[in-house]
């Protein structure tokens, strides 16, 4: 079977029951890919309920006072997250009548939302023919198919994005974003990954030629 398709048949048997799988609207989708942005699901879970019960809507959000948002975000860090958060509400509700837009270039614009928050948006919301490159894409697609450009020059990311898009099967964009994630977070680990019991181990590159730990390559911390 080919590796998307593989891919997504195994997210489709492996797969966390998570609340923002639940959903197409875009923005709890936002919501959720902005708490999980350096915050792992276990420790962004609770504060994804809080804020949707809180401010079930984009314009609830943007009529909250900042200290508010603010308290709520407490203890996950990086309070500029939740400032752009409160921010990007406000002019969504003020500009674009409450409505999120719903293409990735538009998603793009709007502030605290970058290739990889749009892409999701894009794909999980509507469809979009777009592939979300993160640190578990970089991964997996650095080890399945023997990668050794190094992650951490800016230029590598155009490499894998284009590869990413290339593998996303049409159509299926919400499907293969979240099981190219899912399979990082779950299988294909940083460490000590159990290969033995991954569905790839017949064709990955990494496993065959003994370089699972040494990809991908990451030269500067
Ligand atoms: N981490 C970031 N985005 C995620 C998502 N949509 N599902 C699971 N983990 C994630």
């Amino acid at each position: 079977m080919e590796f998307s398709k593989a891919l997504i048949s195994w997210y489709l048997q492996n797969k966390r029951d998570l609340p923002w799988r639940n959903t197409k609207n875009p923005y709890y989708i936002w919501l959720s890919e902005i708490i999980l942005q350096q915050t792992r699901v276990a420790q962004g879970l609770p504060y994804y309920l809080k804020f949707t019960e809180t401010f079930p809507t984009v314009q609830t959000l943007a009529n909250a006072d900042e200290e508010e948002v603010l308290k709520l975000w407490q203890g996950l860090g990086y309070y500029s997250r939740a400032r752009n958060l409160h921010q990007t509400a406000k002019n969504i509700s003020q500009n674009k009548n409450g409505k999120f837009p719903d293409n990735y270039l538009e998603l793009k614009k709007l502030k605290g939302v970058g290739d990889y928050t749009a892409a999701a948006i894009a794909s999980f919301s509507y469809q979009e023919n777009i592939a979300v490159v993160d640190g578990n894409v970089y991964r997996v697609l650095a080890r399945y198919f023997g990668l050794d450009h190094d992650i951490s020059q800016p230029k590598t990311k155009k490499i894998f994005q284009e590869l990413a898009d290339n593998l996303l099967p049409k159509g299926k964009a919400s499907e293969f974003n979240q099981a190219i994630m899912e399979f990082g977070a779950l299988q294909c680990i940083p460490k000590n990954p159990d290969c033995e019991t991954c569905i790839f181990n017949n064709s990955c590159f990494a496993l065959q030629h003994k370089k699972v730990d040494q990809l991908p390559v990451k030269l500067k911390k």
